[in-house]
C-alpha cells in the first residue's frame, strides 16, 4: 500500500485553544527509529510501543504526519491500512500494548522549509520543535508524549549523530540511544563530512562527559571560544543551580541554513553557524558576546526545558522565560551585570514593547494559536524573563531557590504548566500568587505614573498602574508590580537604599518618614517590572540622577530620558539640541572612573524607532525623516561640541593589545566605535580610513566601515571587504546589512534592492535573508520612506520566500507590526502591500496568520 500524500496539507484557519487540551490516550513505552539516509528519498523505518491508557478521555489512536509518504503500516506484526489525510492518521488499534510499525520516505533534499529532516551544504540535519517531528515520521508530536529513542542511522556519511549515546558504531551505520525519555520536539539527526572540535568537562559528581563541536572542514578554527562558553555553562549551572549534566557525550553542531538562533536537541545541539563559530577575524565583540549566551542558552535547558519540559505549546513560556532568564544571569556573572542589565532592557523596549503595544500583542502565556512558530516572541522569551525576574524579587534570591529547588525536585521527567511553576513558590515560600498570575495571562505594557508630596517629613509616592486594551482583551485587572525605589538627598547622597515597593492596586501610595528636606527619588532601578514608566521630571533632575544614582540603570535611564527627551523637543517644537543633555554627556565620557562599556551604553543615542514608539505613546504621529535630522543635528553638535577633546579620546580609548573577546576589552572597544562616529562626522571618515587600513579584528574592521559608509566615503573599503571576505557566509552577511544600515533614507530601498540582485543574495538561506531584509527594516527612516519602496521591497521577497520557507518569512512580517503609529499615507502604503501579500494564491498558514492579524489592528 502506498498513499501520496507528500503535498503541504491545505492553508486552514483552524485555531488551537489552552483550554481545549486532552491528555493522549496512549503511553509510548519506547521507539527505535531506523534512517536510511538518502538526499531526495531518505527511508524513516519506526518501530513505537504504545499502551493504552485505561479511563482516557480521547481514545482516538491519532498520529500527526506531514508531507510523508506511506510506504507500510504494521500493527504487532500484521499489515494494517489506517486513515491517512494530510495532517495525519488514525486506525483502529487493541485495547492493550502493541507494537506499531511504519516505513515512511520523505525527500531532504528538497526541504527548503528548514523543517524536519533537511540539507544543508550537503548534510543532513533536523529541526523539530515545535512541530517538525511530525515531517519526519508518524507520531504522536506533542510535548507531553515522552519516550525513550533508540535511532539507528544508515549511510555513508562520515559523521552521524543522533541523542543521547553512542551505543555502536561501524562502516555504513550508527546506533544511538538516548536514557532520558523526551518528546519528539527534541529528535535530532545529523549526518555528513564533518569536523570536531573535541574537550571533555568532568563533572561536580565525577562524570567524564566529552564534548564536541562539529563544523564543516574549513571552519575548525572558529570553535574554541565556543567550546570555552560550553564549559563554563557547565560549571555555572552546577553551581548557580546544582545542575548537572546527565550523559556522557554533548555535541554541538554548526548548520548554515538555520531558521532561528540554535535548538536544545537533547545531546545534540544544533546551532545556526551564526551563533556559534567565532574568531577574532570575523566576528565582532558583539558576536563574541551573542554566541556566548547562546550556547548558554541552549545548555541549560538540559534542565528547563529538556528534564522538565511543556505540556503543551501554550507553555512554551515555562521553558523559554526561564532559560532567558537564566542565560541573562549567567551574562551577568561572566562578565558585567550592570551592563546587561540596561542592554537587555535596551532590547526589551526595542522588540517587545512594540509587539505589546500592537497588533501581535499576546499573553507571555497565550491562549490560542493558529501557528505555534508565530509564537517564539520577545513577549514569551523576554517579557518571559521579566516576569521571573519580578518572581524572584518579589520573594527575594532565597527562596527564590528554594522555589526552582522544589521545582526540579517535583517535575523533574514531566511535561509542565505554568500552574505548576507558579505552585512550587507557593508551596516553598506560602505567598499566594493569584494576582501575579495575570503577568501570564493578561498582554499588554502597564503605564505606571508617579505623583509626589513631601509634608513633615513624609515623602508620598503615589503610583497608578494601567493598561491599554489588547487583542481580544479589552479590560484588564491591576497587576503586581514590584517596584524598587531608592531616595537621594539634595547633595547626591542616598538616603534611603533600595526597598521593594510592592503595588497590587490600581492606584497606591507609600511613605517614607523622617526626612529632613524633599528627596529625589530613584524610582524602577534596575528596571524592576516591564513597565512603562512616566513621571514628570525636570532635566535637571534628570542630569542630577545622572550624576549622583548608585543604582547603575538608574544612571543610564537618567540619560537616556535626557536623549529622549531632547530629540523629542527637536522632533516636536523644532528645539535646539538641548544643552544640559551634551553637558551631561560631554563629562560622562571625560569621566575615567566610569566603566567605558557603562560609557559606551549611554553615548547609544535611543534608536529612531525607539523615538517613534515614544511620539506615538504619547499621541503623536512620528515623522520618520524628521526623527533621522533630529538624530542627525544631536549627533552634529555633540561632535562640534567635542571637536578639541574627540582625537585625543579616540586615542586614549584606541585598545592597542592583542585581541580577546573578554567584556573589559569590549568595552573598551564599544567605547572607542562610539567616539569614531563622532569624530567621522568632523574629519568626514579619514581616522576611520585609517582605522580600517590597521584592523586585525573584525570589531574595529566594522566600526571602521560601518563609519565610512555612513560618512558616503567607503566605497574603495567596501569593495576591499568584499574581496577579503567574499567567502566567508557570516561575514558577507555583515557586509550586506551593513551597505542596507548606513543608508540614507531616500537610498535605503535603492541599496536593499540593489543587493537582492547580487549574485551572493538568496533566499534559501534565513541570514542572508533577513541580512538584507532585516536590515532593510532597521533602518526606520529609509523602510519608511514616504515613496513607499520600501514597503513595496519587503513585501515582494516576502511573497518571493513564502512558497519556501513559510516561518521565516512569517517571523519577517514583524517589520510591519507598527503600522498603525505613522500617517494615513503611510498606513494606506503598507495596508496595501499587506492586502497584496494575503492574497497572494497559496499562502502558507504561518505568513496568513501573521498578515491577519497585523492587518486586524
Ligand atoms: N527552542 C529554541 C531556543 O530558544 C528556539 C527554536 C525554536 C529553535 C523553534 C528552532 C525552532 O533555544
Ligand atoms: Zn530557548
Amino acid at each position: 500500500m502506498t498513499a501520496d500524500l507528500t503535498q503541504t496539507p491545505q492553508q486552514t484557519a483552524e485555531t488551537f485553544y489552552l483550554k481545549d487540551y486532552t491528555p493522549f490516550g496512549f503511553e509510548v513505552e519506547s521507539v527505535e527509529l531506523t534512517f536510511k539516509l538518502a538526499p531526495s528519498a531518505t527511508r524513516v523505518v519506526s518501530k513505537i510501543c504504545f499502551i493504552p491508557k485505561p479511563g482516557t478521555p480521547d481514545p482516538r489512536f491519532f498520529l500527526h504526519g506531514e508531507m510523508l509518504k506511506l510506504i507500510s503500516a504494521r500493527i504487532d506484526g500484521v499489515d494494517v491500512a489506517p486513515t491517512v489525510t494530510p495532517e495525519g492518521l488514525t486506525c483502529d488499534v487493541p485495547q492493550q500494548r502493541f507494537v506499531w510499525e511504519a516505513e515512511v520516505e520523505i525527500d531532504p533534499a528538497g526541504n527548503t522549509a528548514l523543517e524536519g529532516l533537511y540539507m544543508s551544504g550537503g548534510m543532513y540535519c533536523t529541526q523539530c520543535e515545535a512541530e517538525g517531528f511530525r515531517k519526519i515520521t508518524y507520531y504522536p508530536d506533542r510535548p507531553d508524549v515522552m519516550s525513550i529513542f533508540t535511532v539507528r542511522i544508515e549511510g555513508d556519511e562520515e559523521v552521524m549523530l543522533s541523542n543521547g549515546n553512542p551505543i555502536s558504531k561501524s562502516d555504513g551505520l550508527a546506533v544511538w540511544q538516548d536514557p532520558w525519555p523526551k518528546p519528539a520536539y527534541l529528535f535530532a539527526l545529523v549526518a555528513g563530512d564533518l569536523v570536531n572540535h573535541p574537550d571533555t568537562f568532568t563533572t561536580k559528581s565525577g562524570r567524564k562527559v566529552e564534548l564536541n563541536i562539529w563544523v564543516r572542514h574549513g571552519d575548525e578554527d572558529k570553535c574554541a571560544f565556543g567550546m570555552e562558553a560550553l564549559k563554563k555553562s557547565m560549571t555555572w549551572d552546577e553551581q548557580a543551580y546544582g545542575r548537572e549534566y546527565d550523559l556522557d557525550i554533548f555535541n554541538i553542531v554548526a548548520v548554515d541554513d538555520f531558521n532561528m538562533g540554535a535548538m536544545e536537541n537533547k545531546g545534540l545541539n544544533i546551532f545556526n553557524s551564526s551563533c556559534v563559530l567565532a574568531s577574532p577575524e570575523t566576528s565582532t565583540d558583539a558576536n563574541f558576546e551573542r554566541i556566548e549566551a547562546i550556547i548558554a542558552h541552549e545548555y541549560f535547558h538540559n534542565w528547563t526545558g529538556n528534564r522538565i519540559t511543556c505540556r503543551d505549546w501554550f507553555q512554551l513560556c515555562l521553558k523559554e522565560g526561564l532559560t532567558v532568564f537564566r542565560d541573562s544571569q549567567f551574562t551577568s556573572d561572566m562578565r558585567s551585570a550592570p551592563v546587561k542589565r540596561i542592554s537587555d532592557v535596551i532590547d526589551l523596549r526595542a522588540r517587545q514593547f512594540p509587539e505589546d503595544q500592537g497588533p501581535l500583542s499576546h499573553p507571555v502565556r497565550p491562549e490560542e494559536f493558529q501557528e505555534i512558530n508565530n509564537f517564539y516572541t520577545a513577549t514569551v522569551y523576554e517579557k518571559g524573563a521579566e516576569v521571573i525576574g519580578m518572581l524572584k524579587r518579589l520573594v527575594g534570591d532565597a527562596d527564590y531557590s528554594k522555589a526552582v529547588d522544589l521545582y526540579f525536585e517535583r517535575h523533574d521527567g514531566q511535561a509542565c504548566t505554568i500552574e505548576d511553576w507558579l505552585k512550587v513558590f507557593e508551596d516553598a515560600t506560602g505567598r499566594d500568587l493569584g494576582q501575579f498570575k495575570r503577568w501570564y495571562s493578561q498582554a499588554g505594557t502597564p503605564r505606571l505614573t508617579v505623583a509626589e508630596s513631601f509634608a513633615n517629613g513624609t515623602y508620598t509616592l503615589t503610583f497608578e498602574q494601567s493598561t491599554a486594551p489588547t487583542p481580544g482583551q479589552p479590560d484588564k485587572d491591576p497587576r503586581v508590580i514590584p517596584i524598587a525605589v531608592g531616595l537621594l538627598g539634595a547633595n547626591g547622597d542616598e538616603i534611603r537604599q533600595t526597598q521593594v515597593l510592592e503595588m497590587t492596586e490600581a492606584k497606591q501610595s507609600f511613605t517614607f518618614e523622617g526626612l529632613a528636606t524633599k528627596p529625589v527619588p530613584s524610582i524602577l532601578r534596575e528596571f524592576s517590572a516591564p513597565v512603562i514608566l512616566e513621571r514628570e521630571t525636570s532635566n535637571a533632575e534628570r542630569a542630577f540622577l545622572l550624576a549622583h544614582d548608585t543604582d547603575p540603570f538608574n544612571r543610564w535611564e537618567a540619560g537616556n530620558a535626557l536623549a529622549r527627551e531632547a530629540r523629542v523637543a527637536m522632533v516636536l517644537e523644532g528645539a535646539a539640541p538641548d544643552a544640559d543633555y551634551l553637558d551631561a554627556l560631554t563629562k560622562l565620557l571625560r569621566d575615567d572612573t566610569l566603566d567605558p562599556a557603562f560609557r559606551a551604553l549611554i553615548l547609544q543615542p535611543p534608536s529612531q524607532s525607539d523615538i517613534a514608539q515614544t511620539l506615538h505613546e504619547r499621541g503623536h504621529t512620528p515623522d520618520p525623516q524628521k526623527i533621522y535630522d533630529a538624530a542627525e543635528t544631536l549627533a552634529q553638535t555633540l561632535a562640534q561640541q567635542l571637536a578639541d577633546s574627540l582625537p585625543r579620546l579616540y586615542a586614549d580609548t584606541t585598545v592597542t593589545e592583542a585581541y580577546t573577546p573578554d567584556a573589559v576589552s569590549a568595552g573598551n572597544r564599544a567605547l572607542n566605535a562610539r567616539i569614531l562616529t563622532l569624530l567621522t562626522r568632523l574629519d568626514g571618515g579619514e581616522q576611520a580610513a585609517r582605522q580600517y587600513e590597521t584592523a586585525d579584528n573584525m570589531t574595529q574592521q566594522y566600526s571602521a566601515l560601518a563609519n565610512l559608509m555612513k560618512a558616503e566615503k567607503g566605497t574603495v573599503q567596501s569593495q576591499a571587504f568584499f574581496d577579503q571576505w567574499q567567502d566567508d557566509r557570516l561575514v558577507m552577511d555583515k557586509w550586506f546589512a551593513l551597505q542596507i544600515a548606513m543608508a540614507v533614507p531616500e537610498a535605503t530601498a535603492r541599496t536593499a534592492a540593489q543587493l537582492t540582485r547580487h549574485p551572493l543574495f538568496t533566499l534559501k538561506n534565513p541570514n542572508r535573508f533577513r541580512a538584507v531584509m532585516g536590515a532593510l527594516a532597521g533602518n526606520h527612516a529609509g523602510f519608511h520612506h514616504a515613496n513607499g519602496a520600501g514597503y513595496q521591497l519587503l513585501a515582494d521577497n516576502l511573497i518571493a520566500l513564502d512558497g519556501l520557507n513559510p516561518q521565516t518569512t512569517a517571523r519577517m512580517c514583524t517589520a510591519f507590526q507598527s503600522w498603525k503609529r505613522y500617517d494615513n499615507d503611510r498606513q494606506a502604503l503598507i495596508a496595501a502591500q499587506l492586502q497584496r501579500i494575503q492574497t497572494t494564491a497559496g499562502l502558507s498558514r504561518d505568513t496568513n496568520e501573521m498578515v491577519s492579524r497585523i492587518l486586524d489592528a
